[in-house]
């Protein structure tokens, strides 16, 4: 039984909590889905993590859960979702995985970090309007990524 962490990330964050992840819980394999699709097999242990976009998770992981369902369902599987994101605007998940978040034994959100130098001008412009940062930021929900080494463990 293997131990995967299946990520795409623009500025770092996701693949950050993997590493976290994976200082406590060494077997666990992180996979960035664009090497690839990951050799994943029933009842493995399966953190697909996102982050979020304008309103949308990345494209990549969005087609690895569509064109996995019966993997995803067959596994110990969480959902890991990176964004500004909180329990109160949790609908957006709904609205961007309908059915497919289902699939998941757990949602878990992991909070969000800016790195501006992995950004455009656009970019910066965008979340400088929306959100007034102007600096780095790490705001990476820790004690939630503990409950997922809890989850997987074992
Ligand atoms: C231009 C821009 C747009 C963003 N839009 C959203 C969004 O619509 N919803 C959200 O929850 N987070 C949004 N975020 C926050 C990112 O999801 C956050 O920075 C996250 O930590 C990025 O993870 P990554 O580095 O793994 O890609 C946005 C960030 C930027 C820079």
């Amino acid at each position: 039984m293997k131990k995967w962490y299946i990520y795409s990330t623009k500025q770092g964050t996701t693949k950050k909590c993997g590493e976290y992840i994976k200082e406590k819980e060494d077997e666990l394999i992180l996979h960035n889905i664009k090497t690839g699709e990951p050799k994943v097999t029933k009842g493995d242990s399966v953190i697909v993590a996102t982050s979020f976009y304008i309103g949308k998770p990345n494209k990549k992981i969005s087609e690895y859960i569509k064109n996995n369902q019966e993997l995803i369902k067959a596994c110990n599987s969480t959902l890991l979702v990176c964004g500004t994101v909180e329990e109160d605007n949790k609908d957006i998940l709904e609205k961007s995985f309908q059915d497919n978040l289902t699939l998941f034994d757990h949602v878990v959100l992991g909070g969000h970090a800016f790195d501006l130098k992995q950004l455009n001008f656009m970019e910066k412009q965008i979340i400088k309007k929306v959100a007034n940062v102007t600096e780095n930021q790490d705001h990476i929900k820790y004690e939630n990524l503990d409950k997922i080494m809890e989850q997987i463990s074992g």
